[in-house]
């Protein structure tokens, strides 16, 4: 019989995926790959997969909030037909990207870029896009660290105005070789980007049928009232960490007595739960064996247990 932590990991598995993958995690010893390696904030930030969790539905809907964004997702993806291969392809960008070796973050990156060549089109309102436009790639790599670092802030632990700022620097080097010119690296450059992109936002038809369809309302698949309200809180609860004037567009703000007694201590308890089930994560256990040149442990030999590595050669 599975005990429960095994029934909460698959639950996990089955919408995140496993991201343990040898050829990307494992490597040459010393590798530290794009974002700084172990001591980097990316490496510690990242590496809490219940913040990664806490953060994601609201980053994306942050990035849809751009009418842009919204229609290439909402003409051209196939999230409605395949919500979890979405779900574990953009979490193992996150985590490729960060903790897999050098030349595996490069590929995941080329390949997505591919991908994004294709995502073009025009928009209800006349405007023509494509999803390789470097301003569009802009707005969707930060609201994936944004919301990542404040749900850390939130859950974990408070992070000081410096290392927001070494965050920001780290994974900007993401957004950029996915094809941004520019990209917020400070607290305050985001604050300002974020400001200056709020006239692009919108909440239309298409964004609104996407929330419906993040709350499990859309019809598109079938949901029990349990998922129901569960996608409800996480969705609104993720949002908390948004700001004010996107939660009124989005129909997520609350007031302060809901967001303190009903949101907020959900999202810490889910929080709580997945860090008991999960443990560290195998991409970050290998990938700390690959950057001190030790052998990686392997799933028989319990990652989320740490087990001791043994030296290579
Ligand atoms: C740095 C910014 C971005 C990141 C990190 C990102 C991430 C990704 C990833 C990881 C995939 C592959 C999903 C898979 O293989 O299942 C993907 C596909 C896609 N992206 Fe992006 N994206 C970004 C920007 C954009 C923008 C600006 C648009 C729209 C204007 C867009 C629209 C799409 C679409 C339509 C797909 C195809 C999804 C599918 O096949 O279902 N992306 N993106």
């Amino acid at each position: 019989m599975s005990s429960m932590k095994d029934d909460i990991v698959a639950q996990i598995e089955l919408a995140g995926g496993r991201h343990d993958e040898a050829e990307i995690y494992g490597g040459a010893a010393g590798d530290l790959g794009l974002t700084g390696g172990p001591g980097s904030m990316s490496w510690e930030i990242n590496g809490d997969l219940a913040s990664v969790g806490a953060a994601g539905v609201g980053a994306i809907l942050m990035e849809v909030l751009h009418p842009s964004v919204m229609h290439g997702v909402f003409t051209q993806s196939s999230y409605r037909i395949n919500p979890y291969a979405r779900s574990r392809n953009t979490l193992g960008y996150v985590l490729r990207t960060t903790f897999g070796n050098t030349e595996a973050a490069i590929a995941v990156i080329e390949k997505v870029k591919k991908i994004h060549g294709y995502v073009n089109g025009t928009r209800a309102d006349g405007v023509a896009y494509r999803a390789l436009d470097p301003q569009l790639i802009a707005w969707v790599h930060t609201c994936i660290p944004w919301a990542i670092m404040m749900a850390f802030d939130h859950y974990n632990r408070p992070l000081s105005r410096a290392e927001k700022d070494r965050y920001l620097t780290e994974q900007a080097v993401i957004g950029r070789m996915g094809g941004a010119d520019w990209v917020p690296e400070t607290v305050s450059e985001l604050e300002d980007y974020v400001e200056r992109m709020r006239s692009f936002m919108a909440y239309n038809d298409q964004t609104r049928q996407f929330a419906d369809f993040l709350l499990g309302t859309s019809g598109d698949i079938a949901t029990t009232r349990r998922q129901r309200f569960e996608s409800w809180m996480g969705l609104h609860g993720s949002m908390t960490m948004m700001p004010d004037w996107a939660r009124k567009m989005t129909g997520t703000y609350h007031s302060e007595f809901v967001e303190r007694i009903v949101l907020r201590p959900n999202e810490k308890l889910k929080y709580r739960i997945v860090r008991w089930a999960m443990g560290e994560m195998p991409c970050k256990a290998m990938a700390l064996a690959r950057a001190a040149g030790v052998r990686a442990p392997t799933t028989s030999e319990g990652i989320a247990a740490s087990a001791p590595v043994r030296q290579v050669a």
